[in-house]
């Protein structure tokens, strides 16, 4: 089995990636914390809580983390997953109380406790991460392999030219991860970009008339009704849930060493991923690589992964 912790901020697309999770056999999620990113923490705790309902994963433990950025103000994407996270998808009330503010001691004691067997995966801003790694610089050393959606290599961001939208919500808390010595995949926007899918596709999985599936037709709807039209794309970039199917099958994106630091401090660029890759002529550098950066994905063995674990664990 291989044993997630989910640092999360639903988020349509965090939703998406949870139901993912749920949903592959191979897959024992350790826990759930949440982080202040696309909506406030009290919501997207609100939102975990929620989708588990939803699908019926009541037993996993969900804690909450950090309310904001470490120095900066907070910055939602609101404005891309509407104001309730989820694309204004109404879910059945949490029955479960979160565990309040204790996201970094979950992460410390569940990475502790399971030397070399956790991976995190994260599919927000890295506030939590960076609090837990500094708090217990060890689990650096225990911890399987930590696993983030995060950054933009060779592409321009997604919320400024520069910068792709969790390492741009916490560069302060990015910068301590990239350099906390842990074995780091960056799954950067030049994959999740290629791996859209569409009304069709989501109406298809739908069609079983399931809650869950239903309710990803209803966020995913709603996602590309909205920002899909205003960016002219017609489908939504799974960038969540690529990170999530990475963590499970790495081999799904094809990866090369490189040196990520993070720019605090530019007028236009604050968050930018500074990327050197290894070996490269072009960027030298003296640096050692610290992440396994992605470089390409294979598409069509994502979507139809995604597609087919879904389909087959949410059946009416
Ligand atoms: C990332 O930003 C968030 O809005 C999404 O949930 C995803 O984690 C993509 O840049
Ligand atoms: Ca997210």
């Amino acid at each position: 089995m291989l044993r997630l912790l989910i640092d999360t901020d639903p988020g349509i697309d965090d939703a998406l990636a949870l139901f993912l999770a749920i949903a592959s056999p191979e897959v024992q999620i350790e826990g759930i914390t949440t982080v202040s990113g696309n909506v406030s923490i009290s919501m997207t705790t609100h939102n975990a809580l929620a989708l588990l309902e939803l699908a019926g994963a009541t037993q996993t433990t969900v804690a909450s983390g950090s309310a904001r950025p470490l120095i900066r103000q907070a910055v939602f994407a609101d404005h891309v997953h509407g104001e309730n996270g989820i694309g204004g998808v109404q879910l059945p009330a949490p029955q479960q109380e979160p565990l309040h503010n204790k996201a970094v001691e979950t992460i410390i004691q569940t990475i502790l406790q399971a030397p070399g067997e956790i991976t995190l995966v994260a599919l927000g801003p890295l506030t939590n991460l960076a609090l837990a790694v500094r708090c217990e610089p060890k689990i650096a050393e225990m911890v399987r392999e930590v696993v983030i959606m995060g950054g933009a290599f060779q592409v321009p961001g997604n919320v400024t030219p520069a910068a792709e939208f969790n390492i741009y919500a916490d560069p302060h808390a990015a910068h301590i991860v990239m350099h906390a010595g842990w074995p780091l995949r960056l799954v950067s926007l030049d994959v999740t970009n290629h791996t859209l899918m569409d009304q069709e596709q989501f109406a298809r999985l739908a069609a079983n008339n399931h809650p869950v599936t239903r309710s990803m037709q209803a966020m995913a709807t709603s996602y590309i009704e909205g920002m899909g039209k205003k960016r002219g794309v017609s489908g939504i970039a799974m960038h969540d849930p690529l990170c999530l199917a990475a963590a499970i099958q790495p081999e799904l994106i094809t990866w090369r060493n490189a040196y990520v630091d993070i720019e605090l401090n530019g007028t236009y660029t604050q968050g930018q991923t500074i990327t050197y890759f290894d070996q490269d002529p072009a960027r030298p550098t003296t640096n050692q690589p610290n992440v396994l950066a992605s470089i390409n994905v294979d598409k069509e063995r994502f979507i139809a992964l995604y597609m087919d674990t879904i389909a087959a664990y949410y059946r009416s």
